[in-house]
């Protein structure tokens, strides 16, 4: 498969990816880096393994109508002949028109079991304070494919992370973090091993 990460932050999932293909876990092409932020971590990640990065924001093309917008990542995708796109810490929404072209090929990762603690403000440190306030004893992390819907895609892989007496949001989002840099690689390997179908 040829992979497109999109990514707006640390990258860490990102790295988890790249180090699963070095150790031969994963064996598809990781050809593109789309992100919306050219100075975040994951730009340095790419840009230190040799990977193209393609940095698409409305604030650098504020003069492009929505069709000229949209087909920048459209005709990007298409030259790196994408049949994989792997959200990893992705800010932004993926615009209705890539859903479709790319049905059941865009995966993502939220640090939360779905579909409880989603939806359009449930990222980042948002999502543990709303799982440590609520009070429940177990929290997670999902993997689903993405849809037209904030984090309401069909679910891949969910895996369960204990909340323990002593945890608050930051050591929680830590905890979960290093369980979803091995259930990212492990799902991109059932996807290459078929046993996650993608496409139509
Ligand atoms: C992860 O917690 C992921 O679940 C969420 O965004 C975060 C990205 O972290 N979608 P990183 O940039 O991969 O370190």
């Amino acid at each position: 498969m040829n992979i497109c990460i999109f990514a707006s932050g640390a990258g860490s999932n990102f790295q988890a990816i790249l180090d699963a293909k070095s150790k031969g876990i994963i064996h598809s092409n990781i050809n593109l880096l789309i992100t919306n932020n050219s100075k975040c971590g994951a730009v340095e990640i790419a840009e230190s393994n040799y990977i193209d990065v393609i940095h698409i924001s409305r604030k650098v093309y504020p003069h492009l109508d929505y069709v000229q917008y949209l087909n920048l990542f459209i005709s990007a995708l298409r030259k790196y002949k994408i049949n994989l796109i792997v959200l990893a810490g992705y800010m932004k929404k993926i615009e209705n028109e890539i859903v479709r072209e790319y049905k059941n090929r865009i995966i993502n990762i939220h640090p939360a079991l779905l579909p409880s603690f989603g939806g359009e403000n449930m990222y980042g440190i948002n999502v543990h304070n709303a799982v440590i306030e609520s009070g429940v004893k177990v929290s997670g992390l999902t993997i689903h494919f993405v849809n037209e819907e904030y984090d309401r895609g069909k679910i891949i892989y969910q895996k369960c992370v204990e909340i323990d007496d002593t945890d608050d949001a930051v050591s929680l989002q830590k905890k979960i973090l290093n369980y979803e840099h091995e259930s990212y690689p492990e799902v991109i390997k059932r996807i290459e091993n078929g046993l996650i179908k993608i496409g139509d």
